[in-house]
């Protein structure tokens, strides 16, 4: 109970008893769908019991597949036909799993002719491998950063069903639309919170839906793990009206010199680019444009590059087995780097040769975010 208001629940109790974040239960707040009824003294969200009932009927209709939109009609409306709502819904699912069958098809006919492995050495292959292998320490530290998730949210425009093609633990999936998720490791499926979108074992490079059956595509920091960013990226184009794309620009050596970690003590980073499509390739094979996302100071997802102006993160082992660049360069080099990374900060170096970044709030550090 919330202290100065009886008979209400904390937020983090109600997404305790209920099984859903917290993130979860500010945003159906934001978007008006479960508003708490009063706040706390100190303007904490605090649920009274009907609150508490409207939720667990949206988190009902959530459960049977309705989108937030759907839902909030329904729950608002009670004159509005619930059995029509889930009749449309069925419809939906039975287009997607016709698309299903119709990819898989495909599939058995290219194997008859011998032309490709089966879908689950495909699977174990390639980056899913990786995943399988590295991605128990991703949620460490691979959580959403809110200012890039704007951007990406922003750029899906008014699309209403989106498709989130190497979703992993769905950091990007935007709350307020009807999510489909791909991610072809079994590991990062498996560290999905339970209120996440249904997620899809496939791959880029061969998606099992029909054309145009999303109003929107979106890959978020994934492309590089893919077999052949190109045919993914074709892909999504192929099931999507709009696509929206996170990546690197492997092609922009000043870029990469920019970067003091992999400048200064990891030049393997560099190895790994190598063959990689350019960012025209990339941003043609979708038919879009290009812009820079610059990285916050204090970026929340602790990707590669999040931890440009807080060099000590690196020296944390959890902090870099969520980012597989280090398992890429090998133990070696990864080694190599903490141990003079670590000097660098003891002695004063590091803070000497980087002093200007004390000055930034953000760092243009070769992320692009992808539109077409
Ligand atoms: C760095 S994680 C990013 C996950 C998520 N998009 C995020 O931003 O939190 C890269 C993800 O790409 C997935 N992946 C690897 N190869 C893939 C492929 N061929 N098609 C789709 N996803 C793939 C990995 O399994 C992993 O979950």
């Amino acid at each position: 109970m919330v202290e100065g208001v009886e008979e209400h629940l904390s937020v983090g109790r109600v997404a305790e008893l209920a099984g859903v974040s917290v993130r979860t239960l500010h945003h159906y707040d934001e978007i008006g769908l479960v508003r708490p009824s009063a706040r706390t003294a100190a303007g904490y969200r605090a649920y009274a019991a009907p609150d508490v009932e409207r939720l667990r009927e949206v988190l009902a209709y959530r459960r049977l597949g309705f989108g937030l939109r759907e839902i909030a009609d329904l729950v608002d409306d009670p004159a509005t036909d619930a059995v029509a709502h889930l009749h449309r819904l069925l419809l939906r699912q039975r287009d997607h799993a016709a698309a299903m069958v119709t990819a898989i098809d495909r599939e058995l006919e290219a194997r008859a002719m011998g032309i490709r492995t089966t879908p689950e050495e495909q699977l174990t292959m390639f980056g899913a491998k990786l995943y399988d292998a590295i991605g128990s320490a991703y949620p460490a530290t691979r959580r959403t950063e809110p200012r890039i998730a704007a951007r990406v949210w922003d750029a899906l425009g008014d699309a209403r069903t989106v498709l989130n093609v190497g979703a992993g633990t769905g950091s990007y999936e935007p709350p307020d639309r009807e999510v489909t998720a791909v991610e072809p490791s079994a590991v990062m499926r498996a560290q999905r919170p339970a209120d996440a979108a249904p997620c899809v074992a496939a791959e880029a490079e061969s998606l099992p839906f029909e054309d145009r059956s999303f109003d929107a595509a979106m890959a978020f920091s994934t492309v590089h793990h893919w077999r052949d960013p190109i045919a993914g990226l074709r892909e999504m184009r192929r099931v999507a009206r709009r696509v929206v794309v996170v990546t690197y620009d492997a092609g922009d050596p000043a870029g990469r010199e920019r970067f003091w970690l992999a400048r200064d003590y990891l030049p393997e980073f560099a190895d790994l680019l190598v063959g990689w499509p350019s960012l025209a390739d990339l941003t043609h094979a979708i038919g879009g444009r290009a812009e820079p996302v610059l990285v916050p100071w204090d970026c929340a997802d602790g990707f590669f590059e999040a931890y440009w102006r807080r060099p000590e993160a690196y020296l944390d082992e959890s902090v870099r087995r969520a980012v597989s660049v280090w398992t890429r360069v090998g133990p070696e080099a990864e080694q190599r780097a903490v141990t003079g990374l670590r000097e660098d900060l003891s002695t004063g170096r590091w803070a000497e040769r980087n002093r200007d970044l004390l000055a930034l709030d953000t760092a243009e550090l070769g992320l692009r975010l992808l539109v077409a």
